[in-house]
């Protein structure tokens, strides 16, 4: 069974490990990589320790997938805050990206974060279908975005306001 769960300082081993899977893919996340797992800990005690908008799909003590959202620090755009999320690919489309992002605004909003941004691969539906379904609004094309073996891809930028929620 997989449970969501706040972030915790055990898991930051494993979360690495997720993270690292979904980056080797090269097709979803900016990194292809995970970074060394000092940092990974040293990110995540923060986490643990400011009571961040970071959850984990966990299933016993195995990390299956993630979603954070991490407010602006500047005064005019603290209310902003940018989503990132993976779940591995065999647990994918089985409802868990759904939980995790609810988890995620439901914390975001109630700690003041009152527009979710992201920027999202344009060819990655199924992300694009999950943000949608949740009311997430397409705001722009930024065009040659990301790029990949020399290959360059578009992004939308989507985002969730509060009021809209
Ligand atoms: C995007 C991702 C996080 C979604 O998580 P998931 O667990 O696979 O998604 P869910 O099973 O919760 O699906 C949620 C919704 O996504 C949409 N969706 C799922 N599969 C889809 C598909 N093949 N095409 C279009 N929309 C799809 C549907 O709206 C679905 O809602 P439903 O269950 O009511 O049908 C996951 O697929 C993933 O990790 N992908 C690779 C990494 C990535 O893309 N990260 C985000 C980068 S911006």
């Amino acid at each position: 069974m997989v449970e969501i769960v706040p972030v915790a300082e055990d898991l930051a081993a494993s979360y690495r490990e997720c993270l690292d899977v979904v980056a080797r893919e090269k097709r979803y996340l900016a990194q292809i990589e995970a970074l060394p797992l000092e940092r990974i800990q040293g990110f995540v005690c923060e986490s643990v320790a400011t009571d961040a908008v970071q959850f984990m799909a966990v299933e016993g003590r195995q990390v299956v997938g993630w979603a954070d959202i991490f407010p602006s620090w500047a005064h005019a755009v603290s209310h902003c805050g940018s989503l990132g999320m993976g779940v591995l690919p065999a647990y994918r489309g089985q409802g868990i990206g759904r939980r995790l992002l609810q988890a995620c605004i439901a914390k975001a909003q109630a700690k003041g974060i009152t527009r979710i941004e992201l920027e999202v691969r344009a060819d990655n539906e199924r992300a694009i279908g999950l943000y949608k379904s949740l009311g997430f609004v397409q705001e722009a094309t930024k065009r040659h975005a990301m790029r990949f073996d020399g290959v360059y891809y578009d992004a939308l930028q989507m985002s969730l306001l509060q009021s809209a929620a």
